[in-house]
């Protein structure tokens, strides 16, 4: 089989942008747009991967890791000029070489193994993706000759009047032979409008060299968009937003209205679970089975077991159990451990808390710092009081126990298993486990009082 290749050009600073991030940086549905294209390249079978970076090098390299080898292009002079430093990793190897930009999101990988399927089929030494724009300004125009074959690529600044009217664009996707490209390469001159090493202009010198070039047309448009400016990458989040929806719609998930429905890339969503308009689902989030999620939620990085109802809410960074209902109006915030058949009323807020199984906080509560254990009650306006200006402490309330409406648990404080703390306490001192506590000043009531007031005529 032949070997295969990939670059990825990644070392424009992205002017368009208007940006301090660097444009491949920029997410799409919440993943850097250049993670998309190598995430894409690594589902299909590519022995090495090289990333061309330059702008932001180390932020790049941060985000993909190890999945690719780096080249560095210290000066961007032009897309040509950022393929010749990966000569050092390639040249002199035999193969097809897949070449892609950084800021095309969208292209998925079953058109990249069609684009290598037709290259290797027709023997070519260049083969070029390309779509049909309705609007084609900004991308290079594909000149074919009166036979219909690839004649060369012209960029929109340098097209003139007849090639500006060219609907069929280059996607910057393509695939070379990679020795034709690395020894093409050396021909490319910077000598057009924007003064840069132009990559398509290979194409023309292979060309002219009498080799085989061929394109492929793939009929979606929306695929293949590069992103340069803001504009784009509202069409491309919401392109990617669509496709993401409804590859769960089709995995058996209820998505009642896609167009308000915002889900992540790596979102994973179990069979019959309904998503409720108005929701955002972010980061590495997992969510089970039948679960009934929304309206108007926002979940990231969290962990959501089977059966789990979470309403008008907001969960970050947590694991919530089977069987748990949450809100409306809830805030679990980072590293909090809900347990199963917990429920999380209205207005209530978790913090780095572990909630034991069965355990309640129906209204009104802030639980910070804690370990709740099964079966408790927290009642309406309880809170662990868990900050003393300086320091965090930490709160313990053991199995059974039930906490009185409107109660200040001052941490570090144990409740110990099975104990009532009475409505209204604010409890200073651990209670020992199946006592009551009672911690509030004892009631006065002044009989005549109000009637014996001087001004009371
Ligand atoms: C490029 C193509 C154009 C095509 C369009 C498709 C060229 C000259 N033009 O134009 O024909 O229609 O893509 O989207 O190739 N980069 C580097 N180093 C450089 C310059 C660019 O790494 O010196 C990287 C950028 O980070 C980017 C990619 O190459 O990811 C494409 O560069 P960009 O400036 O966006 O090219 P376009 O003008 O869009
Ligand atoms: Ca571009």
């Amino acid at each position: 089989m032949t070997n295969r290749y990939a670059i990825i050009l990644a070392a424009g600073q992205g002017t368009r942008m208007k940006s301090k991030l660097y444009k491949v940086l920029h997410p799409v549905c919440g993943k850097p747009m250049v993670q998309h294209v190598i995430d894409h390249v690594n589902e299909l079978k590519i022995e090495d991967i090289v990333t061309i970076i330059g702008h932001g090098a180390e932020k790049v390299q941060d985000q993909v890791g190890n999945l690719s080898q780096y080249a560095l292009q210290t000066e961007q002079l032009g897309t040509a000029h950022a393929v010749m430093q990966a000569e050092a990793a390639l040249a002199g190897k035999e193969g097809t070489t897949l070449v892609i930009c950084g800021d095309t999101p969208l292209i998925k990988s079953d058109t990249m193994q069609a684009l290598i399927d037709l290259h290797e089929e027709k023997q070519a030494k260049a083969t070029i993706l390309t779509a049909s724009a309705q609007n084609p300004a900004g991308y290079g125009r594909v000149i074919r000759n009166s036979d219909g074959e690839v004649e060369k690529i012209v960029e929109h600044k340098d097209a003139n009047e007849s090639e500006l009217k060219v609907k069929e664009i280059n996607t910057g996707t393509y695939c070379f032979d990679n020795m034709a490209l690395f020894s093409a390469l050396k021909k490319v001159s910077n000598d057009n409008v924007q003064g840069e090493y132009y990559l398509p202009d290979v194409i023309e010198i292979l060309k002219a060299e009498g080799e085989i070039i061929t394109a492929y047309e793939t009929d979606d448009f929306g695929e293949t968009m590069g992103v340069n400016d803001r504009v784009a990458l509202s069409q491309a989040e919401a392109i990617m937003r669509s496709r993401i929806n409804e590859k769960h719609m089709r995995n058996g998930v209820t998505i009642t209205d896609p167009a308000s429905t915002y889900i992540e890339a790596d979102v994973t969503i179990e069979q019959d679970t309904v998503i409720y308009p108005g929701t955002m689902i972010m980061g590495s989030t997992h969510i089970g089975r039948e679960c009934l999620i929304g309206p108007h939620t926002e979940i990231k990085d969290c962990r959501i077991g089977d059966h789990t109802v979470l309403r008008q809410s907001v969960a970050h960074d947590s694991s919530i159990g089977a069987e748990v209902k949450i809100g409306p109006f809830a805030h679990i915030r980072p590293q909090s451990e809900i347990m199963d058949e917990v429920k999380i009323g209205n207005f209530v807020e978790i913090k780095k808390a572990v909630f034991g199984t069965g355990s309640k906080a129906s209204h009104l509560s802030y639980i910070g710092d804690a370990e709740v254990g099964k079966d408790v009650n927290i009642g309406c306006g309880s809170i662990t009081v868990n900050y003393d200006g300086k320091n965090k402490f930490l709160t313990k309330i053991e199995d059974g126990v039930f906490v009185g409406c409107n109660s200040n648990l001052v941490a570090p404080v144990t409740i110990g298993k099975g104990a009532y703390v009475a409505a209204g306490s604010t409890i200073t001192e651990d209670v020992p486990g199946e006592a009551l506590s009672i911690a509030r000043a004892r009631q006065v009531n002044k009989e005549d009082y109000v009637k014996n007031l001087k001004f009371n005529k």
